[in-house]
């Protein structure tokens, strides 16, 4: 039959465990006091602690798809959140927010960009074309038309970007041929496979210019 195993012998200066938690717990109050909480630092009493100075912010005007904006933004904002949270544009994509996949390319003046890492605050006079853009009134634009012409999507998530990046690869005359479409065309990643179909939509488009 299993018996509890005998206290080990201690000296009569050495502190038991029920001393030892005593003694903690009065010395937590006293720490407490002193500013300690459960081992984690807090500031009391004073009244006068600083408070977290606000995030810098900046003022910035840019044309957004033809219209003028003005707004106040932290100066972290990056293009793609100021066009999504701030102006509701949400057809550009956020897909790794780290300039790897091209799920958010816009133009900005006339240039294809990544818009997740392009600080909003430095677009002052800028002008911003995204996938809500690109459409005049109801009539597509080429490179839309073609996407559905050639069934250049699957689910759809990196289309906006691959639209915009097909555009400034025409408009920049880089689509001599299919290898050289895949080459300009190559940050913009399809998790579904569509690249043979997305190279056919920008040659098309390409033709018809
Ligand atoms: Fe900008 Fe992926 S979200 S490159
Ligand atoms: Fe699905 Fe490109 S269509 S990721």
């Amino acid at each position: 039959m299993p018996t509890e195993s005998p206290e080990p012998a201690v000296s009569s200066s050495a502190p038991t465990r029920r001393t030892f938690v005593t003694t903690s717990t009065a010395v937590g109050g006293v720490v407490v006091a002193g500013g300690v909480i459960g081992g984690s630092a807090v500031l009391v009493g004073s009244g006068d602690a600083a408070a977290p100075a606000p995030a810098p912010s900046s003022r910035v005007s840019l044309t957004v798809n033809g219209t003028r904006r003005t707004v106040t933004v932290d100066n972290r904002t990056s293009l793609l959140d100021l066009l999504r949270e701030h102006f509701g544009l949400t057809g550009s994509k956020k897909g790794c927010d780290a300039g790897a996949c091209g799920a958010c390319t816009v133009l900005v003046d006339g240039r294809r960009v990544n818009s997740c890492l392009t600080l909003a605050v430095r677009l002052e006079g800028a002008e911003v074309t995204t996938i809500e853009g690109l459409a005049d009134g109801d009539e597509l634009h080429p490179l839309q038309q073609a996407f559905i012409d050639e069934d250049a999507f699957q689910c759809g998530y990196c289309t906006p970007g691959q639209i915009m990046s097909g555009v400034g690869c025409v408009q920049e005359g880089h689509t001599g041929s299919p290898e050289e479409i895949r080459e300009w065309m190559s940050g913009n990643i399809c998790r579904c496979g569509c690249y043979v179909n997305i190279v056919r939509a920008v040659q098309r488009t390409a033709r018809r210019k």
